[in-house]
């Protein structure tokens, strides 16, 4: 017996060109703001070593200039008013994205991984607000568009896999519906050709039985297929941006490598540029050009992949770096940051991470760390970065 929500719900008439479609990859996205952003999955830091080796190449120094990104955020900041005060969930946050470039943001769970993103696409509910910041995209403030406009920049030009695949999906349509809206939406061809497009973007990211899986609602995916169909339908889109919000999250350690894989792949085909968002700086550091490390809130490291991975200029990065379990090592003991993720209602003053930092002075806790340039393109913020120690 068909569930009256879901044929109610299939009763809508077909998509027209520039309404939303059935889902958040196209631009659903009050499902998606729905999502829990505090939810993280499973470490995949137990295959650094072949996951680097796999991916051959990665994560080598490929320096970006600003003037030529094709994404920059500039002062991006974003509050909470909930009941006991006010969250500053991002705070005064750049980056950028160059060309044909694959960027990584690393931290903490709550450091403002996932609302950054969500402030660069304009899915910011409330009760969040953004109190300040320009997102240029291709030269084009996003911040000034109207919400009609920014419908058509997201998944047509930046596509967006967000952390919690089951809740960026729609329940009551199966997944060649959800696939075909979205590509037709698109790319402006025939549903009978969208659907052609969603088996081959399913048979991309190894999903079994294609046209069967086409017939499937969401809910009857296991958590990796959920989030590889996620992928596919992101990757079908033919966006020039494509922005992973913990794209392996629910994947098993071997599969999580090949989504990697697939992902850089199909980034170097097609010259599409990536943000990916991870709390594992293995995953991070073997995928990426160029990495962002955030510590609640704030931007407090970024540069070359290679660089950060040998040469971490902020006590927090290192010890990130640090608790990748490596192979190679007879230590068994893994080390960790110690200390708690600060309150996000009552943030430490000065560096915010000095209740936590070996290297703190008495001026950690007064004032505040800007961001210094620390080697080419390389930025830190530390007191102590800087200074004769050089590395902290
Ligand atoms: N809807 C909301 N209401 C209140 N606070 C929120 C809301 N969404 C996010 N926050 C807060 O914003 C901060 C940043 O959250 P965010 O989801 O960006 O973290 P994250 O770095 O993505 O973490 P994770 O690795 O767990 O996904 C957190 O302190 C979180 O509690
Ligand atoms: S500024 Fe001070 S407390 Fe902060 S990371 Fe540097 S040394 Fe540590
Ligand atoms: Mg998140």
């Amino acid at each position: 017996m068909p569930d009256m929500k879901v044929e109610r719900a299939k009763t809508r008439e077909p998509l027209r060109p520039g309404q939303a479609p059935r889902n958040s990859v196209g631009s659903n996205l009050d499902t998606a703001l729905r999502a829990d952003c505090s939810d993280r999955g499973d470490s995949a830091t137990t295959y650094r070593s072949s996951k680097s080796e796999a991916i051959g190449g990665l994560g080598k120094c490929t320096v970006a200039t600003e003037a030529m990104a094709l994404l920059q955020a500039q002062h991006l900041s974003v509050e909470f008013r909930v009941q006991d005060g006010v969250i500053r969930a991002v705070d005064d946050v750049a980056l950028h994205v160059d060309h044909n470039e694959v960027v990584g943001m690393v931290g903490e769970t709550g450091c403002g991984k996932t609302i950054t993103v969500h402030a660069i696409m304009r899915l910011i509910g409330h009760p969040g607000r953004v109190t300040s910041g320009k997102v240029v995209f291709k030269g084009r403030d996003l911040m000034q568009l109207s919400e009609a406009e920014m419908r058509e920049v997201r998944g047509r030009e930046i596509a967006m896999i967000f952390q919690k695949p089951m809740s960026s999906m729609n329940p009551v349509f199966t997944l060649g519906e959800q696939f075909s809206d979205v590509i037709c939406l698109h790319q402006r061809i025939s549903r009978r050709e969208a659907l052609r497009a969603a088996e081959k973007a399913l048979q991309a990211v190894a999903l079994p039985d294609t046209k069967a899986m086409l017939g499937r609602y969401p809910h009857e995916l296991s958590g990796g297929q959920q989030q590889r169909a996620m992928i596919a339908m992101a990757l079908s889109c033919g966006s020039q941006l494509l922005i992973a919000d913990e794209p392996t999250t629910a994947l098993d350690v071997s599969v999580q490598l090949q989504i990697l894989k697939l992902i850089r792949s199909i980034m170097k085909e097609t010259r599409m540029s990536t943000l990916i968002i991870s709390h594992d700086m293995s995953v991070i550091g073997s995928v990426c050009d160029r990495i962002y490390v955030m510590y609640a809130s704030r931007v407090v490291e970024h540069g070359p992949a290679k660089e950060i991975i040998e040469c971490p200029r902020h006590p927090y990065v290192e010890g990130l770096i640090r608790s990748i379990p490596r192979f190679e090592s007879c230590d068994s003991r893994l080390e960790h940051i110690r200390g708690e993720v600060p309150n996000p209602l009552e943030l430490p003053t000065g560096c915010r991470f000095h209740p936590r930092c070996g290297h703190a002075s008495p001026n950690c806790a007064q004032q505040m760390p800007a961001l210094v340039e620390v080697g080419m393109e390389h930025f830190a913020a530390c007191w102590q970065a800087t200074g004769e120690r050089g590395q902290v």
